[in-house]
Order: C-alpha cells, then sequence, then structure tokens
C-alpha cells in the first residue's frame, strides 16, 4: 500500500512516499481502506523530532491522526463493525499512520461517518473537535450563558471551539488576525479580538473559560479576566502548562487545566450528530493529493491555517 512517511527528523520535504506492507488488523483491531486524513500541528513536531521521548527513532515513520474511509476487514474480537460501512476517526498516542492507504485501529478510535459529508470533509473533523470539545466540556465545565474566550481561534481547534461554544450555548469571544474576523463571524464568534492590535488583558471583557488553543497566554497572564471560579485551559505540553495546573489543582477558585485529546467513540457520535443536525461543518483551508502531504506539512507550520489540511488518499 501506498503510505506517507519520513526517514529522518526533519524538515517538510523529507515526507515522502513508499510502498508498505498493508496492517493486518489484531483480533481486536478494524482495518480501515482510508479515502482521506488530515494533518495536525502534532504531525509536524514527530516529523522534526520533538516528540522523540515519545515516538522512539525507527524510520521509515508514518504520520497522520485523523481518517475518513471505509471498513476493509474486521478482527474476530470486534462487535458492531461491517465491512464497506462509511467510517470516520482518529488515532490516540504519538504513532500517527493515517496517512496511508490502510490503517488497522481500535474499536473506540472510529465511528460512523455523518452523513452528508465528502471523505475528505469527514477526516477534517475527529482530532481538532475532539479537542475543543473535551477541553470545553470536561475540563472547563462549560455551561449555556458562560462567557469563553478562544486564542488561537482560526485554527483547527480553534474553529471547532467556536462552533461548540455555540452549539453549548454559550458566547465566545475570538481571538484572531484581523483578516479572519469576518470569517469567525460567520462561524458564530460574537466578539473578535485582534492580537496583534489589542490586548485582551485591557478590554474590560471577563470570562468563565479562557481556552488557549494557540499557546501564548499563560494562566497567569490571563488571572486579571477570569471570573472568580473560571478556568483557563491550555493544549500545549510545556513546563508553565504543569505548573499551573499543579499548583491550583485543589483551588476552589480559578483553575488550570490542560486537555489531552483521547479517541473516544461517544464523542465521535455527537460529533456527527451535530453535523447531520447542520450545528457543526468541517473548515477546510486546502485538500492536498497525497503526493503533496510535504506541503501540506510546510502549510501546517506557517501557524496561519484557516481550519483544516486534508490528505486525499484515494
Ligand atoms: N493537547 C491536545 O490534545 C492537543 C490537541 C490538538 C491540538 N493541540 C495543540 O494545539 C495547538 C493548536 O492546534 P491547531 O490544530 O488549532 O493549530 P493550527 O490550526 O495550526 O492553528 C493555526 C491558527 O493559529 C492562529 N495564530 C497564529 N498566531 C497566533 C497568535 N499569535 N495568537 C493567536 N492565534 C494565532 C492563526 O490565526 P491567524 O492566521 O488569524 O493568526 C491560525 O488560524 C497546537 O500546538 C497543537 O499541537 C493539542
Amino acid at each position: 500500500m501506498k503510505a506517507a512517511v519520513f526517514k529522518a527528523f526533519g524538515a517538510a520535504d523529507q515526507m515522502v512516499i513508499v510502498d508498505l506492507p498493508r496492517p493486518e488488523p489484531q483480533p481486536d483491531e478494524v482495518l480501515v481502506r482510508v479515502r482521506a486524513a488530515a494533518v495536525n500541528p502534532k504531525d509536524t513536531f514527530i516529523r522534526k523530532g520533538y516528540l522523540k521521548a515519545f515516538t522512539g527513532e525507527q524510520f521509515p515513520m508514518q504520520t497522520g491522526f485523523d481518517f475518513a474511509g471505509e471498513i476493509a476487514a474486521v478482527g474476530p474480537e470486534t462487535e458492531g463493525a461491517s465491512l464497506d460501512t462509511a467510517v470516520y476517526g482518529m488515532l490516540d498516542g504519538w504513532e500517527g499512520q493515517a496517512c496511508a492507504e490502510y490503517l488497522a485501529v481500535k474499536p473506540h478510535q472510529l465511528a460512523a461517518m455523518p452523513a452528508g459529508l465528502s471523505f475528505e470533509e469527514a477526516a477534517a473533523l475527529p482530532l481538532v473537535c475532539s479537542t475543543a470539545l473535551q477541553a470545553l466540556r470536561d475540563q472547563a465545565g462549560i455551561k449555556p450563558g458562560h462567557a469563553v474566550c478562544i486564542n488561537g481561534a482560526a485554527g483547527g481547534v480553534g474553529t471547532a471551539g467556536v462552533r461548540i461554544v455555540k452549539i453549548l450555548g454559550a458566547d465566545v469571544t475570538a481571538i484572531a488576525s484581523p483578516g479572519n474576523h469576518d470569517f469567525l463571524r460567520g462561524l458564530g464568534a460574537d466578539h473578535c479580538v485582534d492580537y496583534q492590535s489589542e490586548d485582551i488583558t485591557q478590554s474590560g471583557r471577563r470570562f468563565d473559560i479562557f481556552f488557549d488553543v494557540f499557546g501564548n497566554r499563560p494562566f497567569d497572564s490571563v488571572l486579571p479576566i477570569l471570573k472568580p471560579r473560571g478556568v483557563w485551559v491550555s493544549t500545549v505540553l510545556q513546563p508553565h502548562v504543569f505548573k499551573s495546573v499543579e499548583e491550583t489543582k485543589n483551588s476552589t477558585g480559578r483553575k488550570a487545566q490542560l486537555v489531552v485529546v483521547a479517541a473516544r467513540r461517544n464523542d465521535l457520535d455527537q460529533i456527527r450528530g451535530w453535523v447531520e443536525a447542520g450545528q457543526l461543518e468541517p473548515v477546510i483551508h486546502q485538500v492536498y493529493p497525497l503526493e503533496q502531504i510535504g506541503e501540506a506539512h510546510a502549510q501546517q507550520e506557517t501557524k496561519h491555517t484557516r481550519g483544516k489540511l486534508v490528505i486525499r488518499i484515494a
């Protein structure tokens, strides 16, 4: 099968397409014929070797965590998966393998694909929507009427976050560059703030939840704009985040949290339900053929992608 790999840690031009053996699903796994995948910042961090403590250094190394496709084989210990069903989902952990023609996954990592979407559209949803949902619902305890601020609102996780805040009945302030403000209002943002010319801490607004998706607004820097029981949630695995989480873990006042996304069938089902109800839609910056995955990684590294970068496999 065709698969995107890199043979050494390095720049985006390390990405190449090779022929690999088709994976054999374990008895508790499902084999997916992948039709589309998506790129996440994690893929580029892994390719650069930043996460080698987790990934190891065995090459060639595959890439990709989001996928959409069809079930091609089912292990005897899996239940409820039938051949040829259209599915979408995401891998956990550090082994990206979705940018390939076939992928073996555990049943909790996939769900029925939302009706009415193409494979490319479906592949744009799982990781970023699961991250935003798990951050807002599980870490921050979002409630209707809450005031939420999302820093990094125009990217993959941010655009999913804006939509999910609105679905859950809260008010959302979106921090992004001015060229993205009309686009974010179109997604439902109630207020937009330009990080280049405005300081959110001087805005006079107060938030129940500050979701630092981009990763450059530490807990201490937003304390003045967090309500007394407000929650700051970060996506980045950095020492200042671990420190703030540890320091506030017993706090009955303002708290710091870290989201570490996990594949969950229930969340994929929830995301599908919102898509089918017309409340949530994929935001796609560009679709690339598998052969151009290096270009997609390079675009992801600009840090100015609007929504998702999708890889068409077949
Ligand atoms: N912990 C987890 O489980 C988890 C899960 C998913 C993602 N993440 C992490 O979350 C981060 C974001 O992921 P993503 O997929 O959303 O990335 P992304 O799509 O690459 O984010 C790009 C967005 O960042 C915005 N941006 C650039 N500079 C900014 C600034 N100075 N202030 C505010 N926004 C800025 C850009 O908006 P403009 O073009 O308007 O500047 C752009 O739309 C990454 O570090 C990723 O690794 C963690």
